[in-house]
């Protein structure tokens, strides 16, 4: 087992009834196979649209499982069950809005409805929680314009 380990989290009432296909989960793990190659182990969760379940999710992921990386999809839309940024602002200690910042403004340039995610990061402990919005083909996109910041993050709140 290699010791760096990355939480994948998908956010979906539909997917985690199995009644749609989880792609985002997948779509982060072969993002993550492309910039990382081998030297990572993923922890995998499809869940509901809870904010409890989340929150659960973002701390067994941090605390338990000592992910030093922990990627969401879905849920950060302005739909009533969008939750997932509520969740992770409640679990951080301190958020990191230059995250959501950098990849709404990358993603404006491909679609207008970027402006109807309102994801997030933040830290806890000596983990950063990244959110990504659940269309499939944000995930490279929204990946690529912050992923130059993630190792230098992650070393200064190890
Ligand atoms: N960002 C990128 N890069 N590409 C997209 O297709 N979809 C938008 C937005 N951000 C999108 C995007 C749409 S349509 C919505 S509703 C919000 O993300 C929230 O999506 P979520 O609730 O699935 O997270």
């Amino acid at each position: 087992m290699s010791e760096i380990r990355i939480g994948i989290v998908t956010v979906s009432d539909r997917a985690s009834r199995g009644e749609y296909e989880d792609r985002g989960g997948p779509a982060i793990g072969e993002y993550l196979r492309d910039v990382l190659s081998n030297r990572w182990d993923a922890v995998t969760r499809v869940i509901p649209d809870d904010v409890l379940t989340i929150q659960e999710t973002l701390a067994n992921l941090c605390d338990t499982e000592k992910c030093c990386l922990v990627v969401t999809t879905g849920g950060t839309g302005p739909a009533k069950r969008d939750v997932t940024p509520e969740a992770t602002e409640t679990v951080c200690e301190k958020m990191m809005p230059g995250f959501g910042e950098l990849m709404r403004k990358v993603s404006l340039a491909k679609v207008p409805t970027a402006i109807l995610s309102r994801q997030t990061a933040g830290i806890r402990g000596s983990s950063l929680i990244v959110n990504l919005p659940g269309k499939p083909s944000a995930i490279a996109e929204c990946l690529d314009a912050v992923f130059p910041a993630i190792p230098y993050c992650i070393d200064l709140i190890d």
